[in-house]
């Protein structure tokens, strides 16, 4: 079924027709600490005022929520007797209110990462405060559990609706804005790579990219542009949901924990080295589609970037990330090359239409924190 976008307008009007139209009575609110400073925090505050309705908030989580902080949301979902969930936040809020629909019905004597998941009729609506991460288009989500990364991921999951508020994006932080821009990207180009890739994916990864390379400038100069890009993003989304990511996203996240930065710039920096390898490397292509499938799709992002090769369209696409200002960490030791090359997750990688040997792997971890920036 088609997802639903709904665009905010300064009632929330069209947003509070389709919360009635559904017929929810309870309202389970899956949000983080800045919903307060968020223009919608008028309109819910006066929520429980109409049509004889509730709203449960639920914070008790943090960024990379717990399993524990799932199976809370999970207890007060149900003690509440809610009959939606509405998550207002970025990822990490994201993830707990897909888990708390996922889990909401299931026994709650067992632990629910074992269970098999039945999918159920709640409606989940994701009203996401970042541009970036596409996650109200995926059925993935990400908890842990002892301290160990669990990827979720089951259909049931995806938000039945959206809510897009590009107010919601006036105030974020400058990096903040770049990462999260420079993950959507990513999340783009590399679902074109995917040997997972399909038509349809391709058109709404390509769709997200003349979307995020038309508007970039003005979104992150003038603060301008931003429903723009949170259609963009919702593209991305949708189309690593059907692909999934490739090595960019294999390789970024030991970046992030190891260099403390975020998630989209590592992403981008490792995409920005990866695709001139792989465009030198069509030879060893492994998706069953052969190389000349792989030259395709080097084609069709330069021809997004108006370019006529695939070597220029690297170029654009190093400047595409530049252009953010972003630097790179630098290697301090050899101890950390050691680190990330052995954190790479290999799942991730199969999808890369270039095999990555671990050789390769440390000679690209070696540019990304050694190239010069310009
Ligand atoms: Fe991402």
């Amino acid at each position: 079924m088609d997802q639903v976008i709904i665009s905010a307008d300064p009632q929330y009007a069209a947003f509070d027709q389709f919360l009635q139209r559904v017929g929810a009575r309870r309202t389970f609110l899956v949000c983080d600490g800045s919903l307060p400073f968020l223009p919608i925090a008028d309109y819910l505050r006066s929520y429980s005022d109409q049509h004889d309705r509730a709203l449960v908030s639920f914070s008790d989580f943090s960024p990379n929520p717990t399993y524990e902080s799932v199976r809370k949301g999970v207890a007060c979902f149900r003690k509440e007797r809610c009959d939606l969930i509405l998550a207002i936040g970025g990822g990490s809020a994201m993830d707990v209110a897909k888990c708390v629909k996922l889990y909401a019905e299931m026994d709650d004597t067992r632990n629910y990462l074992t269970q098999p998941i039945v999918p159920n009729s709640i409606p989940l609506i994701c009203a996401p405060t970042t541009a970036g991460t596409g996650s109200e288009a995926t059925q993935f989500a990400v908890i842990y559990y002892n301290g160990e990364k669990q990827s979720i991921s089951h259909p049931s999951c995806i938000p039945s609706a959206v809510l897009f508020d590009p107010d919601f994006l006036k105030t974020l932080p400058e990096y903040q804005k770049k990462s999260t821009m420079l993950d959507a990207f990513c999340h783009a180009v590399e679902s074109l790579c995917s040997v997972r890739s399909t038509a349809e994916s391709n058109r709404f990864a390509l769709r997200a990219l003349q979307i995020l390379i038309k508007n970039a400038e003005d979104y992150l100069g003038r603060n301008t542009c931003r429903s723009e890009m949170l259609t963009a993003a919702n593209l991305a989304g949708k189309a690593i949901n059907i692909s999934q990511t490739t090595a960019g996203h294999a390789m970024a996240y030991k970046l992030t924990s190891l260099y403390g930065i975020a998630h989209g710039h590592a992403a981008a920096l490792c995409v920005a080295e990866l695709l001139p390898f792989m465009a030198d490397h069509m030879d060893l292509c492994v998706d069953p589609r052969g190389k000349e499938h792989l030259q395709g799709v080097f084609e069709q992002l330069a021809a997004v970037f108006g370019r006529s090769d695939i070597e220029s369209m690297c170029e654009a696409v190093r400047q595409f990330i530049l252009q953010t200002g972003l630097s790179r960490p630098t290697i301090t030791d050899d101890t950390q090359l050691g680190l990330l090359c052995s954190s790479v997750n290999p799942v991730r990688l199969k999808n890369n239409p270039v095999p990555l040997d671990p050789q390769t792997i440390r000679a690209i971890y070696q540019r990304i924190l050694t190239e010069q920036v310009n």
